[in-house]
């Protein structure tokens, strides 16, 4: 686990990280690194290891969050469906940048078939020495549901990172049958949490992290583009074929809560690598952060809009900026009858 002066974790779903006053904070989310580690995935291992390194070095983060499917234990792509070695090696990776860093699960961290559950998984990276990371309550659906609460020298919290499981599967248990979703216990316990936190500091805001969309995200950029102005665009785009969301088959109730709750300002996900969109909706900014994955989907080598990171810049006088940071240049020169240079 983690260790600093300035962080500290307060019970089995709770740390504290001290932000000194008066300057910037940095956060890059990470997302879908899809490390196989196997036979197979050799040298797409390499090339997602690299664009992290540069993405990382870009960004010049205090804090890096991965939105799950960062391991692959998936035998035909990987070649191995040792996810214990996958996270160790993952960790040791991560633990290279010496900056603190927090992870939720995706639906392929612990695939059908692989080595560790998730329990496992979390015990290991409990043991990362830059790791930030807890099992959450217990009995409570999913693993890994916790708040990181930045903290400022007085110990006030101004900035709750929520962080959620958001499952895998759901009935079924596999890809095909459909995603899962963030489940009612969890979103009861957030909206508690997050009303704690109202009562003793009545102005603040949050951020939650979790690793697939919600429906209400692809609501919001079907309106959007049907013309409804209160649907506020801010960057990125949808580029998986024909406008798809990997969204749950199930209605899940986080959206509606945590806009009748008030607090949750930001909400970041992953799972759908080719999407990048980022927009505003009834008071929530929604935003897919930009992936790293090279292996997950096929003929991913090629494609480049989408990889990269995501920066969360929480500045000195309170505000919220968040930009896309592209690992390569973002403009194709590509025009039919005219070879690439
Ligand atoms: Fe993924
Ligand atoms: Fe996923």
């Amino acid at each position: 686990m983690y260790s600093s002066d300035g962080f500290r974790q307060i019970d089995d779903e709770t740390f504290t990280l001290r932000i000194p006053k008066g300057r910037d904070f940095r956060i890059l989310q990470l997302t879908d690194l899809h490390l196989g580690f196997g036979f197979i995935s050799r040298g797409r291992d390499k090339l997602a290891l690299d664009a992290v390194r540069k993405t990382v070095k870009k960004a010049k983060p205090d804090m890096i969050v991965l939105t799950g499917d960062s391991i692959y234990p998936f035998l035909p792509k990987a070649g191995t469906l040792n996810n214990r070695k996958q996270a160790k090696k993952l960790m040791e990776f991560l633990d290279g940048f010496e900056i603190p860093y927090t992870l939720v699960f995706g639906n392929h961290d612990c695939e059908m078939g692989s080595t560790c559950n998730k329990e496992e998984l979390a015990k290991l990276y409990k043991q990362g020495k830059y790791c930030i990371f807890t099992e959450g309550r217990k009995n409570l659906t999913g693993v890994g549901n916790f708040l990181i609460e930045l903290v400022d020298n007085s110990g006030k919290v101004f900035l709750p990172l929520v962080m959620l499981d958001s499952n895998m599967y759901g009935e079924g248990g596999n890809f095909f049958t459909g995603f899962d979703c963030i489940h009612d216990d969890q979103v009861d316990w957030c909206m508690e949490r997050l009303n704690e936190l109202k009562q003793a500091y009545p102005d603040i805001n949050a951020m939650a992290f979790f690793h697939m969309p919600l429906r209400e995200f692809k609501e919001a950029y079907e309106k959007m583009k049907l013309g409804d102005r209160s649907v506020i665009y801010r960057h990125g785009n949808i580029g998986e074929k024909n406008d798809h969301f990997g969204i749950s088959k199930f209605e899940g109730t986080f959206f509606d809560k945590a806009v009748e709750n008030g607090v949750i300002k930001w909400m970041f996900c992953g799972h759908d690598h080719l999407n990048t969109l980022s927009l505003i909706y009834k008071g929530i900014q929604m935003t897919y952060g930009m992936s790293i994955d090279y292996l997950g989907y096929n003929g991913m080598k090629k494609n480049y809009t989408q990889r990269g990171g995501t920066l969360i810049t929480r500045k000195a006088d309170g505000s919220v900026d968040i930009m896309m940071v592209p690992l390569g240049a973002v403009v194709s020169t590509r025009v039919r009858g005219v070879k690439e240079k």
